[in-house]
C-alpha cells in the first residue's frame, strides 16, 4: 500500500518566528516557542500511484493548482528523493477549522503532509526528521510535529533546525480563545513577510534579544507562572508587530478591534483574570488564559464590538498517523 493518512494540529507561537537567515531551507533567524491547538486539525491522505501523470492536490474537496500545488510537490520531491521512488501522488486534505480564522493552516497542513507523505513512501522518519521535513514546507509546521508545548531550535545548520516538546499537553491547562475580528484573506502572507523582516531597523534588536525571551517563556511555562508568561508573550508579539510595521514595505495587520482587545485583556489581567494576548500575521487576537477561565474569557470577548466569532482550543498533542 502506497497510501497513508496523518492528522496534525495548528499551533500558536508564544515567541515568534519572523525572518529567515536562509529562505530556501527556511532556517530562521531566531528560535521560537509554541503550543499546539487541540480540537483543530488538518487531516491529509497521500497516495503514490504509478498511473498519475503529475501530483494532484485536493483541499476541502477543491482541486488546487499553481503555487499551492508547487509547494506541496516540493515536499513530495524531498520524500521521493529520500525513498528512491518516482511515482506521483494524490494529496487529499481537509481542515476542520475555517480558513481565514486567524489560525495559520500552513503549520497543520505541512506537518500532516510530511508525516503522511513519508509514511506512504515507506519511510520511517524520526520526530526530528519529520520536523525538518515539515519545516521545509512552512517554518511553523516544524512545531506542529511534536506534542504540547514545543520549542523550535534555530540550530546551526539544516540538519539541527527542528522542534521538540518541552512539556506534554497535560503539563498546564491553558486555553486559546481566538477572537475573530476579520475573516478576509490577509494581503501579505508570512512567506513574503519573512523576506522583508530584515528591512526593519528594529529586527536586529528583536533577534538579539530572542534567546532571553525564549528562556523567560520556557521557564514561565515549566513553572506555570501565568503572570510572567502573559508579560513575555505580549512583549514578544508587540515586538514582532513593531518589526512588521517598520518594514519596507510596512505591514500593518491590526484592525481597531485588535487594539481594543489588547486594552481589555490588560485591564482584565490587572483586575485578576489570568489572560494574555498574542497575534500572528493577521488581525485576529489569540487570548490565552488558564483553562478554567475559558468560558468567562469567551463571553467577555464576544461582548467587544468588532469581534465576529470566538474559537476556543486547549493544548494539543503530536501529529499522528490515523
Ligand atoms: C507570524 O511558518 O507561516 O505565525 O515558513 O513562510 O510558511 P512560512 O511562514 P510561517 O510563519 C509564521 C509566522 C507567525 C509566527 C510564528 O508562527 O512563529
Amino acid at each position: 500500500m502506497n497510501s497513508a493518512t496523518a492528522q496534525a494540529n495548528p499551533n500558536i507561537a508564544f515567541i515568534k518566528y519572523w525572518g529567515n537567515r536562509e529562505d530556501h531551507y527556511r532556517l530562521p533567524v531566531n528560535s521560537s516557542l509554541s503550543m499546539n491547538l487541540d480540537g483543530l486539525f488538518t487531516r491529509t491522505t497521500v497516495s503514490f500511484q504509478p498511473s498519475l501523470p503529475f501530483d494532484e492536490l485536493i483541499i476541502n474537496g477543491h482541486e488546487v493548482v499553481g503555487k499551492g500545488l508547487e509547494r506541496v510537490s516540493y515536499i513530495l520531491d524531498l520524500v521521493r528523493e529520500k525513498a528512491g521512488i518516482k511515482m506521483n501522488a494524490e494529496v487529499m486534505s481537509e481542515n476542520n477549522f475555517p480558513s481565514g480564522a486567524g489560525i495559520a493552516s500552513s503549520a497543520a497542513a505541512f506537518a500532516a503532509l510530511a508525516m503522511a507523505g513519508s509514511k506512504a513512501a515507506g519511510l520511517d522518519l524520526s520526530e526530528p526528521e519529520l520536523s525538518i521535513l515539515a519545516r521545509r514546507g512552512s517554518g511553523s509546521a516544524s512545531r506542529s510535529i511534536p506534542a504540547g508545548f514545543v520549542e523550535w531550535k534555530m540550530g546551526e545548520a539544516e540538519s539541527d533546525s527542528f522542534a521538540f516538546s518541552i512539556a506534554p499537553p497535560d503539563h498546564w491547562n491553558l486555553a486559546d480563545c481566538v477572537a475573530i475580528v476579520s475573516s478576509t484573506h490577509k494581503k501579505t502572507g508570512s512567506t513574503e513577510g519573512h523576506a522583508i523582516a530584515g528591512t526593519s531597523p528594529l529586527q536586529g534588536a528583536r533577534v538579539a534579544d530572542a534567546p532571553g525571551r525564549i528562556d523567560l517563556c520556557r521557564n514561565a511555562i515549566l513553572n506555570k507562572d501565568f503572570e510572567a508568561f502573559a508579560n513575555i508573550i505580549e512583549h514578544d508579539s508587540d515586538m514582532m508587530h513593531s518589526v512588521m510595521m517598520t518594514s519596507n514595505p510596512p505591514l500593518m495587520y491590526w484592525q481597531s478591534a485588535t487594539v481594543e482587545i489588547f486594552h481589555q485583556v490588560r485591564e482584565w489581567r490587572a483586575a485578576g483574570l489570568p489572560v494574555g494576548y498574542t497575534v500572528d500575521a493577521g488581525a485576529n487576537v489569540h487570548v490565552i488564559c488558564l483553562g478554567e477561565y475559558k468560558a468567562e474569557v469567551e463571553k467577555r470577548l464576544r461582548e467587544i464590538p468588532g469581534v465576529k466569532n470566538v474559537l476556543v482550543a486547549g493544548v494539543g498533542g503530536a501529529a499522528k498517523i490515523v
